[in-house]
């Protein structure tokens, strides 16, 4: 959601912004722009559209800058304009800035009574001026008095008129992270941003303010210390953040997931046959007293917590719970020492996820966050951290990082379970080297591509589709669902298949087509029975199975037999299936695979 770029050092700045800002287009916009230091003061460029047009229209202009500051900006507060597009200008200060400024309209009418009014609707131009009215030629000791009158969640970086080649920084929940190499100080809204100038890099404090210079980085808290911020370090390179070959990003990220999942399971497997998770700084202690689990997320995430609840519950005789974020933090949960709050976040920095784990944290419940970011918000504010190790997600629909997320939570369910002699350990040697198959069991799926993509053809013109499964293929019905949607513009909805009968039996008329997940053998006759109900209406099934199971042809259009797994691992290839069905029903309908309208990568406001 908006990204931010900002550089001062020995390179052409229009060079580093627009790279800059070419690398996060992942994140969601609508308009984008850059400001920079000449030598006859601060000049701007901004467009709404694309990056592709910024960079038209930079063309066009010769620039001599080595500083300056650039942004997407994702509509929030006031349409898509140029007008409202950032960078924005008010006096003295020029700024780009990432969140909701939440009392605005109070600052704007405390701006009103000075004479001073804004051009634009949005939020970050009333900061500009806040800023423009407090600054006395001490940016540091504006911007903290600045800091006491904004409400709400920020990133901002600000360029001061008569300080040339220096940006200054600072944020309070939207993140921002800095490195330095020898071509420069680089700030950025994430790491895809940076990578290109160094692999080690820090975020920068809550509510700390960083000086960027040309040969150096300086960040002091609000009483004017000057803190060392913790070093981190990204396995991945540049590599990583590029299609390498493949058409869209997501495509590329559904065949990364046989490594991905080898690398957030493998280091984790203790003498090949046990989970061992002390290493990531979790143990055993942690599960003692714990009568009851929580898990908070959003989105695609929020999706692995409800595999993630079957699961545990299953394992440990305990009762779990999956809660929605953006509900959760409102709700006034009952929890204490004895729950155990399992945050899932593939960015760490969702808004609303956050905010969970603050209120868990609040109510002294042990928390415990499956992230993939290392050093964002949501991983260090939690009291544990299990990484998951899918390298760099660039696509919107989250693929790799759901995939990585179950396979922590099997960990996690494990290790739990043996702490609590809930499993012995050759049933728990069992599981994991079931956990281990699935990164082959995934590889082979990845083989039913094309028959996947000949099935898609046929959803091409459809306008509602229906995913119907029971216990963990309802969980999957509703991944499967958000990731048709969210990329295909197909409205979709994920029901339990036994609630058919209670109200959307009546939508399934001829053709309409329904995914059946038919993958755990419980409840299979179940499904079968169902799945007779739709096509007796009429209903298109494409049929998915765990294994090539015989099944009456009469009751299907199409079938996706699955690589054979134990039924509580069919997750893992059911997932990749619903990944390859969304990925190319959407190209054949000719839409932005990486960049859907209107959603974010990463949602940092509510
Ligand atoms: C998934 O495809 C989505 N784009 C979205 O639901 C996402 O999973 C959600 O916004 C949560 O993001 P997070 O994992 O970064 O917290």
């Amino acid at each position: 959601m908006c990204g931010i770029i900002g550089f001062t050092g020995y390179l052409d700045v229009k060079n580093v912004l627009l790279e800059g800002l070419e690398a996060l287009e992942y994140r969601g916009y609508d308009s984008a722009g850059i400001a920079f230091f000449e030598q006859d003061g601060i000049k701007t460029i901004k467009t709404t559209g694309k990056v592709t047009n910024l960079c038209d229209k930079v063309e066009g202009t010769s620039i001599n800058s080595t500083c300056g500051i650039g942004h997407t900006r994702w509509a929030k507060h006031g349409g898509v304009s140029y007008t409202n597009s950032h960078p924005h200008t008010f006096g003295n200060v020029t700024l780009i800035h990432n969140g909701i400024i939440e009392n605005y309209h109070e600052l704007e009418t405390a701006l009103a009574h000075q004479g001073k009014y804004p051009v634009s609707q949005t939020d970050t131009e009333i900061a500009a001026m806040l800023i423009d009215s407090l600054y006395d030629g001490d940016a540091i000791e504006t911007i903290k008095k600045a800091i006491k009158q904004l409400e709400g969640a920020y990133a901002f970086c600000i360029l001061f008129a008569d300080q040339p080649d220096v940006i200054y920084c600072l944020r309070n929940g939207s993140p921002l992270v800095a490195c330095k190499s020898k071509e420069g100080s680089v700030i950025a809204s994430d790491m895809v941003a940076l990578i290109k100038y160094s692999k080690e890099y820090f975020v920068l404090p809550e509510l700390h303010i960083a000086k960027l210079t040309k040969d150096n980085i300086v960040v002091s808290n609000l009483e004017g210390a000057i803190i060392k911020p913790q070093m981190l370090f990204v396995k991945w390179d540049m590599t990583a953040a590029r299609k390498g070959g493949y058409a869209h990003f997501m495509l590329k990220e559904i065949h990364e997931q046989p490594s991905s999942l080898r690398s957030t399971i493998m280091p984790r497997i203790r003498n090949g046959s046990l989970p061992d998770l002390t290493a990531d700084g979790i143990p055993n202690e942690i599960f003692h007293g714990i009568n009851r689990v929580l898990i908070t997320a959003c989105g695609t995430a929020m999706h692995a917590g409800l595999v993630g609840r079957v699961l545990l519950e299953k394992l440990l005789r305990i009762p779990v719970t999956v809660e929605i974020a953006s509900e959760f933090r409102y709700q006034d949960p009952i929890m204490d020492e004895s729950t155990l709050v399992i945050t899932i976040s593939q960015s760490g920095e969702t808004a609303d996820t956050l905010a969970a784990l603050r209120l868990s944290n609040e109510k002294h419940a042990k928390t415990l966050s499956i992230v993939n970011v290392k050093g964002s918000s949501i991983a260090r504010e939690s009291n544990y951290v299990l990484y998951t190790h899918a390298g760099p997600e660039i696509a919107v629909a989250s693929t790799k990082a759901y995939t990585a997320q179950l396979s922590c939570i099997y960990l996690l369910a494990l290790q739990f379970a043996l702490a609590k002699n809930a499993i012995t350990e050759p049933e728990c040697a069992s599981f994991v080297s079931q956990l281990q198959s699935v990164t082959t069991a995934v590889e082979n799926t990845l083989s039913l591509e094309k028959a996947i993509d000949e099935i898609s053809s046929h959803l091409k013109e459809t306008e509602d589709l229906f995913f119907i499964g029971r216990g963990l293929d309802y969980a999957l019905s509703c991944e499967g669902s958000i990731k048709l949607k969210e990329i295909s513009y197909i409205h979709s909805e994920a029901y339990a298949a036994g609630e058919l009968k209670h109200g959307t039996l009546s939508l399934i008329t001829e053709g309409v087509p329904v995914i059946a997940l038919a993958t755990q053998t419980n409840v299979y006759s179940k499904m079968i029975s169902n799945i007779r109900e739709v096509r007796a209406r009429g209903a298109m099934v494409i049929l998915v199975t765990n294994g090539e199971i015989a099944v009456d042809s009469s009751i299907y259009d199409y079938h996706i037999a699955l690589p054979e797994l134990d039924d509580l691992f069919a997750p893992f290839t059911t997932a990749v299936v619903l990944q390859l069905l969304a990925y190319y029903t959407t190209i054949h309908r000719g839409y932005n695979v990486d960049q859907p309208r209107n959603l974010a990568k990463s949602v940092t406001v509510e």
